[in-house]
């Protein structure tokens, strides 16, 4: 459903996506594994549309979307939830919600209470807000607020970062259980090898701006992950 084909994106004159391809099909989630710097970031906001390309495409369920704004992708069906979670912090669980849905054709109300049964917690501290949230809630309330649009496709930049085991493990379940249901691809970009092996079923490993190891996930061996992940 999401393609991506041959594409470079710089920062100025430093080329950081180098010629990367990929496929996402509609039952799959993909991990993308990465050390720090190797243009995992850089890759989601490629096909987000927060950055452009020099070269190449990017296209969903066989439309080149490569030229449409964020805003058009997002419309389309992208959802993001960025690096470092992102909410508003002054914005009530809610408001942060009602953001989500905002722009986009879905009725709240219903959305939302779909939303509580994958993630209760935010259904108990609506009024609260966002700021005051532990990280693993607000991680949860990002990840809520990008599924109120009712994605297509949903992309992750490190969700697990700075967030305590068992809730990360419990963001894996949450996760998962969503694709199945509602048949949404997901695709997460992560370091934390024991959520990337829980969650997902295809692995794609990137270092400076490269696809250099990629496979089903029982073929991340450990060889793999240390000549590619650790320091
Ligand atoms: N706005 C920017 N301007 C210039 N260079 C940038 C910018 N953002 C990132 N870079 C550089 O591009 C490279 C890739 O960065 P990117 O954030 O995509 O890496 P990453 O794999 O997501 O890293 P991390 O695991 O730390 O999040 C790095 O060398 C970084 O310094
Ligand atoms: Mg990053």
């Amino acid at each position: 459903m999401l393609s991506v084909r041959d594409i470079e994106v710089s920062y100025g004159k430093s080329r950081v996506i180098q010629g990367i391809s990929f496929d996402v099909a509609q039952d799959e989630k993909l991990v993308i594994i990465g050390r720090n710097g190797v243009g995992k970031t850089t890759l989601l906001k490629s096909i987000v549309g927060l950055l452009s390309l020099n070269q190449g495409e990017i296209s969903l369920f066989n439309e080149n979307i490569s030229k449409d704004k964020a805003f058009t992708r997002s419309q389309k069906g992208i959802a993001y939830v960025p690096q470092g979670r992102e909410i508003i912090p002054d914005l009530t669980v809610q408001e942060n919600l009602e953001l989500g849905a905002l722009a986009h054709k879905v009725d709240y109300a219903e959305k939302v209470e779909e939303i509580f049964e994958y993630f209760p917690i935010l259904k108990d501290h609506l009024k609260r807000k966002g700021g005051v949230l532990s990280g693993g809630q607000q991680q949860q309330l990002s990840i809520a607020r990008a599924l109120m649009s009712n994605p297509k496709i949903l992309l992750l930049d490190e969700p697990t970062e700075g967030i305590q085991p068992n809730i990360v493990m419990e963001i894996s379940n949450i996760l998962t259980r969503y694709h199945q249901e509602k048949g949404v691809p997901i695709v997460v970009v992560e370091q934390n090898l024991k959520f990337a092996r829980k969650l997902g079923d295809r692995f794609l490993i990137i270092q400076r701006g490269q696809i250099v190891a990629d496979g089903q996930i029982d073929e991340l061996t450990d060889e793999l992950s240390e000549s590619y992940l650790s320091v």
